[in-house]
């Protein structure tokens, strides 16, 4: 990232704007450093108080963290809750019925609005209409929808009556999508006839009937399908299919929530690991909603009249914590967006924010670094031209946020009076981990500043001792927090491996981020993914799996895949292509360069689909076969090789993959 040499330099202070202190939950350092205080002491003591304070319990617990089976940690075992009851029904009888819940806006700018009482009555009439097709606790239900109220209905119906959910972002290709089905035994999917994306209709019913003809079909009995855009193309199997207002039409308004455990798996959200096929993060009903809850109040310091807007897709973790959970389970009311920053043009964030009187919102760098550029192009969309004066906090997610725009966003969004919260999480860790408190922390740009209350991050070396400040290495967590990962679906050796290694102990989160704490402040900037994970437009993308991808191509001997730092996706995936027959050069190059870059769009996604690729005879091997990705990084990078190459096999290769195509 162009800002990193900067970022770690960085010395910048932006102290908490005293008007927001002052109403703030956590309103000073003091108050933060006693939070934190309060977890050393009594650890297992402070959770079971927030536990009880925060959620709605059915049957209380006793226990509240089993490390009997650890790493498999369990929280609250013997409690149960539904976390459907506590996003609906509990905020309804603390007299939040009539309270705006979802404000949607669609790609096109019609806005509907939705009270608490009437998402409670959605979600019954579609959990009730579930529980007729025979849907129940413990199954699991696949969503392939794009962003809508439907789709926040039915993951918080699938919640209600105990059914796990594994929502796949409508992105995905039919083949990504029928490997989750699956992996995850889904034998319920619930889609939309199409979505509207930038003013055009996309498929999403069309792509699951071909997931399904890839091979889901033979578990996959039900097919409900949220009538978005009504038209007349889309395929539709009688018996099979069923469109979503049918399924509730009959059914009553009331719904008696499953009442499950707390370690009943809520969801499993596949992503993307450094080896092998993407892992099913499985995350637990109680702690999970606990964390979601209790970052709203406290990262986002959510009060009864904020409008709050996080821009992420339900089909990532974000979306899942702070759109379909986190902002329900404190009462809030939110936006939910269907359409791109840029359509009609890239003023549609502020020209949303002015009209909805957004006063918190959230967004990834990638986002706000597209939006800078647009606005030099265009500064017609630049946000001075529009009233954000609703604004009073401002967040960022995904991916490191470089200081340039970090400023950019403070001073032209936050009109320098927005505190900024960079919050560092994963979907492993199921809510934010290290971020500031906007209330209380000075900010730095770039860092993500300290761990949250409770959250034991620190950074150690290759064998699992502490690093002192000031010199980087792993970020992993000392001890284990209610809402993190369960188990990989279907793996749970997967699970102890990557997460708890043996060679840093087996105690220790392995998050697989580098991390460095500042010498002075103890603040923490992360330097970037440790393994071959990628991250690109703040998406998270396993090189093996692109690696895979492209060796599954009928033409492709080997592919090596690595990333480059790009000023505005953060990384750039550079793929570096052996064919089986000669390699190509000028124009047939380009043509078979553009043909596999479609073939990974099709077969993964168009966030997986290489910006670069370059041929070679062979690929930089040492002499025992080993791919010399260092070299490759290198070279993606435009740079020149001064590492020793003498162990390489095949020195000349490195000239011919210089460059692209
Ligand atoms: O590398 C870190 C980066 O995103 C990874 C997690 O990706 P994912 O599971 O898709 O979740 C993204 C949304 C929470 C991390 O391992 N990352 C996430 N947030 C930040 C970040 N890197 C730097 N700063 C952040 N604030």
């Amino acid at each position: 990232m162009s800002g990193m040499s900067q970022l770690l330099v960085e010395d910048r202070l932006f102290q908490a704007p005293k008007a927001f202190s002052k109403k703030a939950a956590i309103s000073s350092m003091k108050q933060y450093k006693a939070m934190c205080q309060a977890f050393e002491n009594d650890f297992d003591g402070t959770w079971a108080r927030l536990a009880k304070e925060t959620l709605y319990w059915k049957k209380p617990f006793k226990t509240v963290l089993d490390e009997s089976e650890a790493p498999f940690y369990k929280w609250f075992s013997e409690g149960t809750t539904n976390a459907s009851y506590n996003c609906t029904d509990r905020i309804i009888k603390a007299g939040l019925g009539e309270k705006t819940a979802i404000i949607f806006e669609s790609d096109a700018g019609d806005v509907t609005r939705i009270s608490y009482q009437e998402l409670h009555e959605r979600v019954c009439k579609f959990a009730n209409g579930l529980r007729a097709l025979g849907v129940g606790k413990g199954d699991r239900v696949v969503l392939y929808m794009a962003m809508s109220i439907e789709g926040v209905v039915a993951m918080q119906a699938c919640a209600r009556i105990g059914a796990t959910h594994s929502v796949v972002f409508g992105g995905f290709s039919a083949k990504s999508l029928e490997e989750r089905i699956v992996d995850v035994g889904a034998t319920t999917v619930i889609t939309a006839d199409e979505q509207m994306r930038g003013g055009k209709q996309l498929p999403l019913k069309a792509i699951v009937d071909e997931a399904l003809e890839l091979g889901a079909k033979s578990i996959v009995k039900n097919v409900i399908v949220y009538k978005r855009t009504g038209s007349e193309t889309v395929p539709f199997t009688p018996g099979r299919d069923h469109w979503m207002h049918d399924v509730s039409a009959k059914q009553s308004k009331k719904c008696e929530p499953e009442w499950v455990e707390a370690e009943h798996p809520l969801f499993v959200l596949y992503t993307s690991g450094s080896t092998g096929k993407p892992k099913g993060v499985v995350h637990a009903t109680g702690g999970y909603l606990l964390w979601a809850n209790l970052t709203m109040q406290w990262t986002f310091d959510l009060r009864q009249n904020d409008v709050f807007w996080c821009t992420a897709d339900i089909g990532w973790i974000t979306g899942h914590s702070y759109i379909a959970y986190g902002p329900l389970s404190v009462g809030g009311t939110q936006i939910v967006f269907e359409g791109l920053p840029t359509y009609p043009n890239a003023g549609r964030f502020w020209d949303m924010i002015e009209r909805h009187k957004v006063s918190i919102f959230y967004t990834a760098p990638t986002a706000i670094r597209s939006l800078i550029k647009a606005s030099d192009l265009n500064p017609d969309t630049h946000p001075k031209n529009y009233k954000l004066k609703s604004l009073r906090l401002l967040g960022s997610v995904g991916e490191p946020i470089n200081p340039e725009a970090w400023m950019w966003y403070h001073k032209n969004v936050g009109g320098e009076k927005c505190p900024i919260v960079d919050t560092f999480w994963q979907t492993e860790t199921g809510g934010h981990m290290i971020t500031p408190l906007p209330g209380a922390t000075p900010l730095v740009p770039g860092s993500c500043t300290l761990p949250l209350p409770g959250i034991m991050a620190a950074i150690v070396d290759e064998t699992g001792q502490d690093m002192p400040n000031g010199q980087g290495g792993i970020l992993v967590v000392k001890k284990p927090w209610p809402s993190m990962i369960r188990n990989i679906w279907n793996d749970p050796e997967r699970f102890k491996k990557s997460y708890f290694p043996a060679d840093l102990g087996g105690n220790l989160y392995l998050a697989g981020d580098g991390a460095i704490r500042n010498a002075k402040t103890a603040y923490f900037t992360i330097t970037g993914r440790i393994d071959d994970v990628l991250n690109v437009s703040g998406h998270r993308m396993g090189t093996m799996e692109i690696e895979s991808c492209l060796v599954a191509h009928s033409d492709v001997a080997e592919a090596a895949v690595v990333g480059r730092p790009d000023d505005l996706t953060g990384e750039a995936i550079v793929a570096y292509v052996v064919l089986k027959g000669a390699r190509p050069e000028g124009e047939a190059a380009q043509k078979k360069a553009l043909e596999l870059r479609n073939w990974v769009n099709k077969e993964i996604g168009p966030i997986a689909k290489p910006k670069e690729i370059r041929f070679g005879d062979n690929l930089p091997k040492t002499r025992s076969g080993k791919i010399m990705r260092r070299l490759l990084r290198v070279l993606a990078k435009g740079e020149d090789i001064t590492q020793d190459t003498s162990t390489l096999e095949n020195p000349g290769i490195l000239e011919q993959l210089k460059h692209a195509v």
